[in-house]
């Protein structure tokens, strides 16, 4: 099974930036099965792969693409790869530094989009840290860039001293944990979110009532109701499979459509404590 890429839809950020409206997580797909993984994913459809500095995936995620593209899967510049500049690197001449050494890593001639991985606020260097990556595009090694887990207060402070808004903030959403007030402040501001651990990493909100229910009304699968639930609301996910059936499940979410009274009652499943580990961006710091 596999989706047909015409038929995934586009979302769009304040600066023309256009992503598939579900990518691929990579989180724990390193070396040789992970470059087959990517490969069987780009066969299956996806054009997104999210990767990170903190990986230690960006070579096998490049090695990939340049796979990809040799057995014409899909071309270069229909790809999207993402990576993430680590906590300990956010002093400017460092995160310059290391978004070099990431680039290096893939083999690639740009990476598509660079994402700061947590704002770590109290170390308080993500602005320096975000002006490494403004001039990281200027200088051609990252096409586009964004942020991770950033709160409102967070973005505001790069749009005050840099002038320059993100055009991606990837957080922790799904069920349990829906972030509808920083959903709205990225929709508003022309940020497209991205969802990080999208179906909870598969664990009790797969069996929830409300969950199997809708999916036995849909004849879907629990995952495909909750990863179309995002789409609903305008998020994007990225779950993460190293098994091709599941990568074609999660991918097969866009031909049908959860009703609005659907969606919130997904939605309700949310609680204040509903995160995996309790990392509140305002206080939780990351190297
Ligand atoms: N920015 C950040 O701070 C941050 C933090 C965490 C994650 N991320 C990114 O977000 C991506 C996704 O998050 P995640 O990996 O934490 O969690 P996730 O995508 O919610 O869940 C992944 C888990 O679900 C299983 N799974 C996938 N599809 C399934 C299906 N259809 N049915 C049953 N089980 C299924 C996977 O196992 P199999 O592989 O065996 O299928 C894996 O164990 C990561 O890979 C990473 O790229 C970013």
């Amino acid at each position: 099974m596999s989706t047909p890429v015409h038929t995934i839809p586009h979302f769009t950020s304040h600066a023309g930036l256009q992503l598939p409206q579900i990518g691929f997580g990579t989180y724990k797909l390193n070396g040789r099965a992970g470059v087959e993984s990517l490969v069987n994913a780009a066969k299956t459809g996806y054009r997104l792969f999210d990767s990170a500095f903190n990986y230690e995936n960006e070579g096998t995620v490049g090695r990939a693409v340049t796979k990809i593209a040799d057995k014409q899967i899909a071309a270069r510049e229909d790809i999207t790869v993402a990576s993430k500049l680590p906590g300990r690197h956010h002093d400017h001449d460092q995160a310059l530094y290391t978004i070099e050494e990431s680039l290096y890593r893939t083999g690639l001639d740009a990476i598509d989009l660079y994402l700061i991985h947590w704002p770590n606020p109290i170390t308080n260097k993500y602005v320096e840290a975000w002006r490494a990556l403004i001039q990281a595009q200027q200088n051609g090694l990252v096409r586009h860039i964004g942020v991770c887990n950033f709160l409102p207060e967070h973005l505001e402070r790069l749009a005050n001293e840099t002038g320059v808004l993100p055009e991606v903030n990837q957080i922790e959403l799904h069920p349990y944990y829906p972030q509808a007030e920083l959903l709205e402040y990225d929709r508003a501001h022309g940020i497209i979110t991205q969802a990080w651990s999208p179906i909870a990493r598969a664990g009790t909100l797969l069996t929830e009532p409300v969950i199997t229910q809708i999916a036995a009304a849909h004849g879907r699968t629990p995952t495909q109701i909750v990863l179309r639930w995002h789409t609903q609301r305008g998020a994007m996910p990225i779950p993460k499979s190293a098994n091709p059936g599941r990568q074609a499940e999660n991918l097969h979410v866009f031909d049908f459509e959860l009703t609005e009274e659907e969606v919130l009652a997904i939605t309700a499943l949310g609680r204040a404590d509903g995160r995996m580990k309790d990392q509140d961006p305002a206080v939780y710091e990351e190297f």
